[in-house]
């Protein structure tokens, strides 16, 4: 085999999904979360209000030019826009490359009270094979790590690692780039000393276990959380303090051959999240792309917009495509607080 990896079909869908100047838009709520979202806006969780609710997101006009990429959910990418369309073909016609959660939650991990572990690798071959025949290019999975008094577990860590790594060697054999999202909870009250070293015990975990089962450093993103203050400690750490240590933590941890790093924003505020990613990429030049892939951080101002409402499709559609700039312009350290109130 001649062809060199970082040339690659899937090395070269990675390099596309962390291009510069654009990010993931994280769509892949499962029922029971996107319920949680629509409650906060009194929407009924019906599969007809999901699919408009997510029609309005894909459809927006010029999101592709912020947009790599958009994780979906197995009903989603079965679904349709309102003129018949399926969305990986609408997503693709604005230049965005679907991507898939293949994960099936995080769930009680046994012997280990109060941490999980994910599942989902029991038949993950015939789903990627049959993913990709509907047009995902990318997949995700989110393996949660909590930090409270006495965790998380080395069992934790591990196992968690280990899983992560047997879904991406199953992704990368089955024609999907893999997402591997290693997340470390802000919630609790731990200081950021505490999140650094769990955040970097993660990671080493994570990519020592990619090297072990064979996964090609090349044909992957990690989607990472920040290392961050947790909510509620007393102390916070400012912008320019956690843009330097989750660099500091990357760059201890996650090999140059990796394209990008894209974040979760993990319940920041979508501002916050925002500076954050920009205070990074203003710190010089990385050894990787450094950008987004936000659930919340783009969508909760364009959720809050529609509101359940056919008459505020295209003010949301406004909002997200706002939001989306901002990351884009902080995907490349040009972000400036004051361009969020020129919104449109
Ligand atoms: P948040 O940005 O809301 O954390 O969501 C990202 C995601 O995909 C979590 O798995």
């Amino acid at each position: 085999m001649s062809t060199r990896s970082s040339h690659s079909e899937l090395a070269k869908i990675a390099q596309a999904m962390v291009a510069k100047g654009r990010g993931i838009l994280a769509a892949d709520e499962s029922t029971g979360t996107i319920g949680k979202r629509f409650e906060s806006i009194g929407v009924q969780n019906s599969e007809e209000n999901r699919r408009a609710y997510r029609d309005m997101l894909f459809s927006a006009k010029g999101v592709g030019e912020y947009i790599s990429g958009v994780i979906l959910y197995d009903e989603t990418l079965r679904q349709k826009s309102a003129d018949g369309t399926p969305f990986p073909k609408l997503l693709a016609s604005q230049g965005v490359i679907p991507g898939i959660k293949v994960d099936t939650g995080a769930k009680d991990m046994a012997l280990c009270p109060g941490e999980t572990v994910t599942e989902g690798l029991d038949g993950l071959a015939a789903r990627c094979a049959e993913y990709v025949k509907l047009g995902a290019r990318f997949a995700k999975w989110r393996a949660v790590i909590t930090i409270g008094r006495d965790i998380p577990s080395a069992s934790c860590v591990w196992a968690n690692a280990h899983a992560l790594a047997r879904y991406a060697a199953i992704c990368q054999a089955n024609g999907l780039v893999p997402i591997v999202e290693p997340e470390v909870l802000m919630d609790g009250d731990h200081t950021i000393d505490r999140c650094e070293e769990v955040t970097e015990w993660t990671l080493n975990a994570v990519f020592d276990s990619l090297y072990n089962l064979r996964v090609k450093p090349e044909e992957m993103v990690l989607k990472p959380s920040m290392v961050i203050s947790g909510k509620s400690c007393k102390s916070q750490a400012g912008v320019a303090e956690v843009a330097e240590r989750t660099i500091a933590v990357l760059k201890r941890t996650v090999p140059s051959a990796v394209p990008g790093i894209a974040f979760l924003s993990g319940g920041q505020s979508d501002a916050l999240s925002t500076a954050h990613l920009d205070a990074m990429n203003r710190l010089g030049s990385l050894p990787w792309a450094v950008t987004f892939s936000y659930g919340r951080g783009l969508q909760a101002p364009a959720l809050k917009a529609w509101g359940g409402a056919v008459a505020n499709v295209a003010s949301a559609q406004k909002v997200l495509v706002h939001r989306a700039r901002m990351n884009g312009l902080a995907a490349t350290g040009q972000y400036r607080a004051d361009l969020e109130s020129k919104a449109a």
